[in-house]
């Protein structure tokens, strides 16, 4: 698959899933993920990881389950369903921070004390299912990832993706950064 059509593959899941609403939030998921996006290119954030805040919950559009899986006590684990779908299309510094965005909420949980209180209801909501705060032996064995520290920011961009109304670039915006670190495309496939 060329860059060109993946990226076409991607714009037509925001187009086709995006409008649903976010998991309890007051945004839609094509509006958190920009949003997300947004927050970490003003915070100069390299392009790999500007494509992993833009993507990081495109899991949500491909795990098959309805989307109010959570009110029902499932955990999608959309991380996992979009890492797997991200990393045979993009460079791991892409797919890796995405795979371990709910293990970094979790570990946030474990080692800020303040982290907790800035979630949303939802977010303390899906938390519950995703395993709670992380065990100190889970904290070590997390931070030991190489992609932690990048998980760690894309999860605090994350947290800021859910504002009303909130203003952000259009998904077009994003396709030279996406363009540029999918596999084959001159980044470094690690
Ligand atoms: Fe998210």
């Amino acid at each position: 698959m060329t860059p060109v059509a993946v990226f076409d593959e991607i714009a037509e899941l925001f187009d086709t899933r995006g409008a649903a609403a976010y998991l309890g939030e007051p945004v839609s998921m094509t509006e958190h993920m920009l949003q997300t996006a947004h927050v970490a290119e003003r915070a100069g954030a390299p392009a790999a990881l500007v494509a992993a805040a833009l993507l990081h919950d495109i899991g949500h559009f491909l795990h098959g389950f309805d989307d109010d899986a959570a009110d029902h006590g499932i955990d999608t684990a959309h991380e996992h369903t979009g890492a797997d779908w991200l990393r045979t299309r993009f460079v791991d510094a892409v797919s890796e921070p995405v795979r371990l965005h709910v293990a970094a909420k979790r570990y946030l949980c474990a080692t800020d004390p303040t982290y907790l209180a800035q979630l949303s209801v939802a977010s303390v909501h899906s938390l519950g299912l995703q395993g709670g705060a992380l065990s100190p032996a889970e904290v070590d064995e997390f931070a030991r990832r190489p992609s932690a520290e990048d998980a760690v920011l894309l999860r605090r961009w994350d947290d800021c993706g859910k504002i009303a109304g909130g203003a952000t670039p259009p998904l077009a915006h994003f396709e030279q950064v996406l363009l540029a670190v999918m596999r084959g495309a001159g980044a470094d496939d690690e």
